[in-house]
């Protein structure tokens, strides 16, 4: 039997209905934040994130997914979608007057990871980019869009760590400070943190080995911001005071892509275990210079969708299937066609319907019809079909009448305008 690759994972009915929550959460309040969606390749030449994400990431060193394709180019698929956006950005000319793109995307990436629960190889991100301001409201803006995002889906105990880097001569700076740090422990580092240590420090917080992240965990980290990079980081603080968004200051918050300057955060959650990272994002002023555009500041966020689930799930918050409003069943053999034909116009008028096309006992439809959750059965028999009618039933309170075939329809518009009034709308 083939089964699925290992990391990957089927999003069945059921769960699939949890994750169109979250999308549709998303959209609404990314739309209601300004941000229009943006869909990239999952491909792209693999050059794009060596360049974006940086030479010695975990990232590209280990995990990205890289192939020659019938024409021999190197291409990737994408481990994030960052670079991918700013690659649109510049492409396309997206840049806008007088303000930030605003983008918002949903979608898989792939990071070649040791699986477990809450981390696989394909994986889907839901985030947004805002590229073209170095305004601290952007800031500030982006991190309570992703909290207000936790809010509405109803995701409790999450925590906003922030920290500053800095601009590139501050990242510099801090460079050379976690050197003079780090430099007692060289000698226990692993050979890949002992390369990292010479060409880009930071990477050894990323390390997942035992004694390398025990040493990192332990090693003193001093914020060395400019003032300009400080007060930055003051006014995004204070408009965070503002909007009641809680945080707490990290310093050890570096993250693993390289191209982060100034304001960076994650958000973690309590249910999730070890892989409690839902949700990180900061600026990256270089980026789009780095990859060929004109020198523009961004920032932005993304979570992980699996991640956002699990969350969900840990307050049991259950989306059920779609229902279908009506059923249509028929007691005489000779009605299927005309059910058939009368199921069709349902559906054609907008009203979710189903039947059981197998000829069973009414008994057995009505079963059905039941399981699956529909509001009303339509019942076709012979006796009243002869008189152009059927019998509508109300699942909820078992009421039934006969009503004319040609009524049907808005008969049932009728109950879901009604229904929708009331607030009590099953389906
Ligand atoms: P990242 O920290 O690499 O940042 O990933 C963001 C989120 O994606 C993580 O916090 C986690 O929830 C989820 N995630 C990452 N790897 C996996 C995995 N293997 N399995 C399941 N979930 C995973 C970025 O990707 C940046 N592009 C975020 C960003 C956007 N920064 C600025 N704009």
């Amino acid at each position: 039997m083939i089964k699925a690759l290992r990391g990957t994972k089927d999003i069945l009915p059921g769960e699939s209905d949890l994750w169109q929550f979250i999308e549709s959460t998303g959209r609404d309040i990314f739309n209601i934040y300004g941000y229009n969606e943006i869909r990239t390749p999952i491909i792209e030449e693999a050059s794009l994130f060596i360049r974006g994400i940086g030479d010695l990431t975990d990232i590209v060193q280990k995990e990205m997914y890289v192939f020659s394709d019938r024409g021999n180019r190197r291409v990737a698929l994408r481990p994030e979608a960052t670079a991918s956006i700013v690659r649109a950005y510049i492409e396309n000319s997206m840049s806008q007057s007088g303000g930030a793109a605003k983008l918002f995307y949903t979608g898989p990436m792939f990071r070649s990871e040791r699986p477990q629960q809450g981390r696989q190889r394909q994986f889907y991100q839901i985030g947004v980019e805002a590229i073209g301001s170095d305004s601290p409201f952007l800031d500030a803006e982006v991190i309570a869009l992703a909290v207000r995002f936790l809010d509405r889906l109803g995701v409790k105990n999450y925590h906003v760590k922030l920290n500053s880097l800095g601009c590139q001569k501050d990242k510099m700076a801090a460079i050379a400070k976690h050197k003079e740090n780090f430099k007692p422990h060289f000698e226990k580092l692993c050979d890949t943190c002992k390369a990292r240590f010479d060409k880009n420090v930071l990477r050894i917080f990323d390390c997942k080995g035992d004694t390398c992240r025990v040493i990192a965990e332990n090693v003193k980290v001093e914020a060395a911001l400019c003032n300009d990079c400080e007060s930055h980081f003051k006014k995004v603080k204070q408009c965070l005071d503002e909007l009641g968004v809680k945080y707490t200051v990290d310093h050890k918050i570096v993250r693993g892509l390289d191209y982060y300057t100034k304001t960076v955060f994650e958000i973690t959650q309590d249910d999730l275990g070890a892989k409690d990272a839902i949700c990180a994002g900061g600026r990256y002023n270089n980026l789009v210079k780095e990859l060929g555009g004109k020198d523009t500041p961004a920032t932005g966020f993304a979570f992980g969708v699996e991640r956002l689930a699990l969350a969900l799930k840990a307050v049991s918050c259950q989306h059920s299937a779609v229902s279908p409003k009506v059923f249509v069943a028929v007691a005489g053999e000779g009605l299927y066609p005309e059910a058939f034909k009368l199921l069709d116009s349902l559906r054609g008028a907008g009203i979710a319907s189903e039947m059981d096309y197998d000829e069973r006992s009414l008994k057995s439809q009505m079963r059905k019809a039941e399981k699956l959750g529909a509001g009303f059965v339509v019942i076709l028999g012979e006796d009243e079909f002869k008189k152009g009618k059927a019998v509508l039933k109300d699942m909820s309170s078992g009421d039934q009448k006969e009503i004319m075939l040609n009524e049907i329809i808005s008969a049932l518009h009728t109950i879901k305008t009604s229904q929708v009034a009331e607030g009590n709308l099953r389906s």
